[in-house]
Formats: C-alpha cells, structure tokens, sequence
C-alpha cells in the first residue's frame, strides 16, 4: 500500500496563521511588534530564494522584517559589528544569519556572537546546550518541524528505532537531541557509517538529511516506516526534489513527507514560532 503523506505545506499554513494571531494580539496590547532581522552574505541562489522567503512570510504574518545584505567580500570584523548593533537594538527581537557564509568568514564565530536570547535559528552553544540537556529554550527550527510532522502521524514515537543521516549542526545533532526526547533510540548515520542501506532497514522512522538528490533508495526503506525528508536538491532540469527517492519510497513506508511541500515549510514556520517566542522572552516580564 502506498505511504500516507505528511502534508508539511498545510501544516504550516496552520502554525503560521496561529502565529499570526497571537503577534497580533500582542501588538494590540501595546506590546511591541516582533522583529526578524535575516542577514544574507553574497549571492548565493539557493539562501536567495531562501531568505526572500523569509522576509516575506514574515511580513505576512504581521512582523517587522528587517533586511541586511552584505556583499561576499564583507569582512569579517564588519559581519561581526552588524550582529553586536542588532544584538543592542530593542527593535530586533530574532536575528538570523543566513548560512553558508563564504569561506573567509568563521562560521561559528558569528553564530557564537548573537545574543542567545534572539538567536530564532537555536544555533548558539546556549540554546544548543539547553536541547542537549531536555531543557530546550529556542529550538533549531527544521528538526523541531521535523517533530510536528512526525506528531502529526498520530503514532507513538515512544521506543521507536529513529535512523538519522547527516549529522550537521543545523539538522542532524539537534535532530537527534529531540528525537531523544521523544524517548526514540536514535542512530545518526554520516559519511564514515558502514553498510547504511542495512542501518536505515532497520529504521521505524528514517530522516535523511545529508543533501545529496534521491540518495536513499525505496529498497532500504523498511516496510511501514514513517520517512521525513529534510533534502532540498534541484534536479538536472530544475525541479526541487528531496534526499530520497520518494515514488519507490512511498511503495514501502507507512508516511512519507514530500519534498516541495513537506519539511521546507515547516522550517519557515518554526522560525516565525521562534521569533514570537523570543520577543516574549525580552518582554520586560520575560514570560515564555
Ligand atoms: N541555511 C539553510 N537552512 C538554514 C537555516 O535554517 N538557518 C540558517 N541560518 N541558514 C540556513
């Protein structure tokens, strides 16, 4: 029988729009507008596409959205000083640093110099730490979309075998981290993982999350599995496709997310769900 889909596009219409309401209601009370400041380095298409997305989504919602684009050659002192200014401005309540920087920039620095309590991305050690230890603050947004299209197949996630693939700091660690919360026993599968094709047929849900087009094999898939599919690849003919092969995927897995559709948009919406959480949090009460 063929997967059932996770339908991540309506599911996050539906969190968007709860969002929305209550950033409204917020602003209605006096209280201030959230703000997302998204900074994008040089040109790269794919982050383009992605933070045009952003910006508008945000604006769509009722947010303030403030836009900061820097040329390849910005140098990193200057990246830096950008943060520190939005870090210090009340307005901003969510920055975003888009990724990946150039090759000159130390990653890690400038993710390093937001203040954890406007890093919407969760990527600082603070807010990274606070998942490892259950005790999540500001959560990295597509792995916590990954968990609500998981919920939203109604299957117990408690005991499950949860294979992930990819183990970068953006999905698959913090992946692993919640889907440890979610009392799963967790493998995380990367480059040096010997026999993967056996690995992930072992798997009640499979995360593929290493970026490389159509790589998971409907075969590997074991009968009745839920598979979420974090890939985001452009064909030969400039189609986006996942990192899975979803039609012989589907013949096997129980749920399967599509890719457009599934994760993409889940990721969006979790980072307007950080952001009103964050604009909460340096609210002068601090209320969650
Ligand atoms: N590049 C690809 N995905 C993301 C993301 O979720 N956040 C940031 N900052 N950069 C990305």
């Amino acid at each position: 029988m063929a997967a059932r889909i996770i339908d991540g596009k309506a599911c996050a219409a539906r969190i968007t729009a709860e969002v929305s309401g209550q950033a409204s209601a917020r602003s209605a009370s006096g209280r201030s507008v959230p703000g997302l400041a998204v900074v994008l380095v040089g040109d790269n298409a794919a982050s383009q596409v992605y933070v045009r997305n952003k910006r508008a989504t945000t604006e769509a919602v009722g947010m303030r959205s403030l836009s900061f684009d820097l040329p390849a050659s910005v140098a990193q002192p200057e990246l830096l000083s950008l943060v520190d200014q939005l870090n210090a401005d009340a307005s901003v309540h969510g920055i975003l640093v888009q990724l990946p920087l150039p090759k000159h920039i130390d990653t890690d620095a400038v993710t390093e110099r937001i203040d954890p309590r406007k890093d919407v991305d969760g990527l600082t050690p603070y807010n990274m730490g606070r998942l490892l230890l259950k005790r999540p603050v500001l959560r990295p947004c597509t792995p916590q979309g990954c968990m609500i299209l998981l919920r939203e197949t109604g299957e117990e996630l408690v005991g499950k075998h949860a294979v992930i693939i990819g183990q970068s700091n953006i999905v698959g660690r913090p992946m692993a981290l919640e889907l440890l919360m979610a009392r799963c026993t967790v493998t995380v599968c990367h480059t040096a993982t010997r026999d993967l094709p056996r690995l992930v047929g072992t798997a009640d849900i499979v995360v593929a999350a290493m970026g490389r087009l159509r790589f998971v094999q409907g075969d590997w898939i074991r009968p009745g599995a839920i598979v979420i599919d974090v890939g985001t690849n452009r064909t030969p003919e400039g189609k986006l496709r996942g990192d899975v092969d979803f039609e012989r995927a589907r013949e096997r897995a129980g749920w399967i997310t599509p890719v457009p559709g599934g994760v993409g948009p889940m990721t969006i919406a979790m980072l307007l769900s950080n952001t009103l959480r964050a604009a909460r949090l340096q609210d002068p009460s601090g209320a969650p």
